[in-house]
């Protein structure tokens, strides 16, 4: 089926884009742990009709008419958020995971006001406090780290001493780049000590979560829960805040993301994210959720056999940190640019304390929701770790690459990417 025929009509320059995007997406390996593909039923909800209406506000609430069928969509997608991940209220309307958090700090904090998060460099994301961000200029960021990065373990002895001097008003936990579960009780308890509100960004691991794969956070006393809902949790582009049982926190966000920060909600992404919480609530995510660990297993004990050092010693979850420069000599860059000629993508990243700059560092991340989504078992997810060290080791022997990208586009054809999951 082609879907874009009547852009073909049209536009050809972006009919000609969207073709090669068709083309890379098939015949590649996605390994960007942050990626997915979604079901055609999420697509068909996100190029919906609903793209033409205005919903200022939130359902029986709206600032104009015409709003029947918006507020049933986006009562669904509320409903089905709870559900999924145990909150009493949702926030559908943010338009990304950095939006969340940018709406969750405006509706809990005043200026000048403290967030102890992740050092980025041991896996926090940009909007945990990199100066690059104008957050930085708002609000003050300290930070934690791990104790070891051979083993991942958290020093929250030096966090209890951080939160303790600096006081805080938030305790934010979550990541972009950490293959571990926290220990969310540790994180609750430090958060109580100094009366901050304890918030997980879990944009990486919502699916794990939703799919009951690793543990979740409300469990441990969480207030609040901030999200993408594109990665693990495979639905469309978009952000999702989650409150546990605080009525007045909750009322706090809604107003901050609207008016606060967004103006018209984008219904048509709403519908999507209502789609794929559907999705996540059915019997075969939580088999999906399971492969993927599985899967990242399987590329951990490759990597493990190569001697290639992984950042906290391996994984629990989907991703992977592989040091390979301090391994094999390579930087991250390179490793990212050799890859990509085989049809392997993944991203460069840095490791804990990088010696090395943001834009060539040392380290490469990589992982599981996409290929899992594809259909591989361990079987093949390990073949492709094989694969990834095999190009690592011969990344000047043109012939051998061939080869690899050969066998990287048969895999791909066996595995064609899902139209949708039963
Ligand atoms: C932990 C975390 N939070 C927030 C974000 C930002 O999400 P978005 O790119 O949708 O704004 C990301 C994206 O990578 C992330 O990993």
């Amino acid at each position: 089926m082609n879907p874009y025929t009547h852009i073909k009509k049209q536009d050809r320059q972006v009919y000609a884009a969207l073709e090669g995007e068709e083309a890379r997406q098939a015949e590649g390996l996605e390994l960007i742990p942050s990626e997915n593909y979604v079901s055609l039923a999420v697509r068909e909800a996100n190029f919906s009709i609903l793209t033409n209406k205005y919903s200022e506000g939130y359902p029986g609430k709206r600032y104009y008419g015409g709003q029947k069928y918006t507020d049933i969509v986006e009562n669904i997608a509320r409903e089905r958020a709870k559900k999924l991940f145990g909150a009493q209220y949702a926030n559908v309307q943010t338009l990304g995971g950095a939006n969340a958090n940018i709406a969750m700090y405006f509706a809990l904090l005043q200026p000048g006001d403290t967030v102890l998060g992740m050092d980025l460099s041991h896996g926090g994301h940009l909007t945990h406090g990199h100066p690059v961000t104008y957050l930085t200029k708002i609000f003050k960021f300290v930070r934690y780290k791990m104790k070891d990065a051979d083993t991942g373990e958290i020093d929250y002895d030096e966090m209890r001493a951080v939160a303790l001097r600096e006081k805080p008003k938030i305790v934010l936990a979550g990541f972009s780049a950490y293959p571990r579960e926290l220990d969310y009780a540790q994180f609750v308890s430090i958060a109580r000590s100094v009366g901050a509100y304890a918030v997980m960004d879990i944009a990486h691991i919502a699916g794990l979560i939703a799919g009951h794969a690793v543990k979740n956070p409300f469990d441990y006393g969480f207030d609040i829960m901030t999200s993408t809902t594109h990665k693990t949790l495979r639905g469309p582009r978009g952000g999702l805040i989650l409150t546990r049982e605080s009525e007045e926190l909750a009322k706090k966000i809604d107003r901050m993301v609207f008016p606060g920060l967004q103006g018209g909600p984008h219904m048509n992404n709403i519908a999507a994210k209502a789609v794929a919480f559907g999705e996540a609530l059915k019997p075969s995510f939580k088999m999906y959720v399971k492969q993927i660990l599985k899967n990242a297993k399987a590329m951990e004990g490759v990597f493990k056999a190569a001697n290639i050092r992984l950042i906290t010693g391996g994984t629990d979850n989907h991703l992977l940190l592989a040091d390979v420069f301090g391994s094999m000599g390579i930087t991250g860059k390179e490793a990212e640019s050799v890859l990509d000629e085989v049809g392997i993508t993944l991203n460069k990243n840095a490791i804990a304390d990088d010696m090395r700059g943001p834009m060539d560092p040392s380290g490469i991340r990589f992982g599981t929701p996409a290929i899992t989504t594809r259909g591989f078992k361990e079987k093949e997810s390990a073949r492709v770790a094989e694969l990834m060290v095999e190009t690592l080791h011969k990344r000047t022997d043109q012939k051998a690459l061939k080869k690899i990208h050969v066998e990287v586009k048969s895999l791909c054809k066996r595995f064609p990417i899902p139209k949708s999951f039963a």
